[in-house]
Order: structure tokens, then C-alpha cells, then sequence
């Protein structure tokens, strides 16, 4: 990394707004998988259905994305808020970002484990992480409303605008 960027790549708003996507029809759309595992559980399991292929597929999509998305961070960094902002609400801002990226990672793996190995412990684990998970974001999402309409910085701006 050669020195700090002003803003967020294409690539960069790009992957945010996919994942955010994927998330969040991981959120609406899991009774599918949530009837297939409870069968599995219960071992009157009869095969995947459409919902439960369509949880997998999408929560592994998740995965590699977020993978090429931390690739990315780590090569080109992120830019700072505003510098006259509160040093703590710099310090939060970059925490919950680097927890979200911690949690984009645990909730899929914690899932394909419970999947793929048929753990019951790991079932629960992505139960109380995707649950953790949803409670970040909307702190996120808090924050970012904050910056937008309290603070009325550029910051929401610069999600939605690429610079070079
Ligand atoms: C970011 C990615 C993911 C999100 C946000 C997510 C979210 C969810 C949600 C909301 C539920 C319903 C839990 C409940 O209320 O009972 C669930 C269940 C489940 N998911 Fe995921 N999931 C993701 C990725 C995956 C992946 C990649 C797999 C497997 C390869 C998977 C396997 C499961 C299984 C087996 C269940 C049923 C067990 C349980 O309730 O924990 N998930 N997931
Ligand atoms: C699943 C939902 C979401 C996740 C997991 C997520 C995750 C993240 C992460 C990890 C970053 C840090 C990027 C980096 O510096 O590497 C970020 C930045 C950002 N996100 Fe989200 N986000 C989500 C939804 C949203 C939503 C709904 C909004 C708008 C209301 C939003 C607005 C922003 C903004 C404005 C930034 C830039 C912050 C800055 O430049 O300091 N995000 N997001």
C-alpha cells in the first residue's frame, strides 16, 4: 500500500453493493434451508431442495467475494474519515469495519461446516453469528446515516462514487 486513497474504487463499491445484495437475500429468503437442515437434523432428510441449493450457492458466493474484496483492502487500503471528525468515531468506524469483514468470512464458513459435515454445533454457531451479523450492519448502517444526514460528510458519497 503506497499511501492512503481519497475514495473507493468501481471495484470496490461494487463488491459492497453485491455482498450487501447477496446478504440480503440470505436474510429474506432462508426457510428453505432452515426446513431442509431441521429434516437433517431429524434424519428424515430426503434431498436438497431449490431453497436450500440457492442458500448455499449464494452464502458461498458471499465468501469468494469477500475474499477478493479483503485481497483488495489489503492491497490498496481504504480511505480515512474526515479528518475533523472525533478520533472515536474513527476508531468505531474502522472496528465495525473490520468485524464486518470478520463476520462476511465466519458466517459462511460456520455454514458450509454445518452443511458439508452435518454439525450441529456449527448449525447453532451460524445461527448466533448470523444473528451478530445482522446487528453490525445496522449499526453500519447507522453510521453511515449519521455521516450523511448529521455530519454531512462526503462519506456516503464516496460508497457510491468511484475515484481513481
Ligand atoms: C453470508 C452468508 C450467509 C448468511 C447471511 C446466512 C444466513 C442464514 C440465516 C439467516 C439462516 C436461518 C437461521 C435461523 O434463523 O434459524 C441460515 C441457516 C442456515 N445456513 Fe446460512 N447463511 C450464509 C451462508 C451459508 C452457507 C455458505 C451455508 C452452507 C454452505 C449455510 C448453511 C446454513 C444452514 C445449514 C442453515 C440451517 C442451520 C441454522 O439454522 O443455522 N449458510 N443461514
Ligand atoms: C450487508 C450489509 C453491509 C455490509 C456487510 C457492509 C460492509 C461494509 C464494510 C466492510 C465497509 C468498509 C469498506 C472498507 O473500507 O474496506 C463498508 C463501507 C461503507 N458502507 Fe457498508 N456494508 C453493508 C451495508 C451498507 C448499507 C446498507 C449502507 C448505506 C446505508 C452502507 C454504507 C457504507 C458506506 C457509506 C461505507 C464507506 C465508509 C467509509 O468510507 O468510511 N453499507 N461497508
Amino acid at each position: 500500500m503506497s499511501r492512503t486513497p481519497t475514495g473507493y474504487t468501481r471495484l470496490q463499491i461494487a463488491l459492497h453493493w453485491i455482498i450487501f445484495l447477496l446478504i440480503a437475500v440470505q436474510f429474506l429468503f432462508h426457510d428453505g434451508m432452515e426446513d431442509v437442515w431441521r429434516a437433517v437434523m431429524r434424519d428424515t432428510y430426503a434431498g436438497p431442495t431449490a431453497g436450500a441449493i440457492l442458500h448455499v450457492a449464494v452464502g458461498l458466493a458471499v465468501l469468494a467475494l469477500v475474499v477478493i474484496r479483503l485481497g483488495v483492502k489489503l492491497k490498496r487500503g481504504s480511505p480515512r474519515l474526515p479528518e475533523n471528525e472525533p478520533a472515536l468515531l474513527k476508531t468505531t468506524a474502522s472496528v465495525t469495519h473490520w468485524v464486518l469483514y470478520g463476520l462476511m468470512v465466519v458466517v459462511p464458513v460456520s455454514g458450509a461446516v454445518a452443511w458439508f459435515t452435518v454439525n450441529e454445533g456449527a448449525g447453532e454457531a451460524h445461527e448466533v453469528l448470523k444473528t451478530l451479523l445482522m446487528l453490525v450492519v445496522l449499526l453500519h448502517v447507522a453510521g453511515a446515516l449519521v455521516q450523511r444526514f448529521v455530519l454531512k460528510s462526503d462519506v456516503m458519497t464516496r460508497m457510491l462514487r468511484p475515484s481513481p
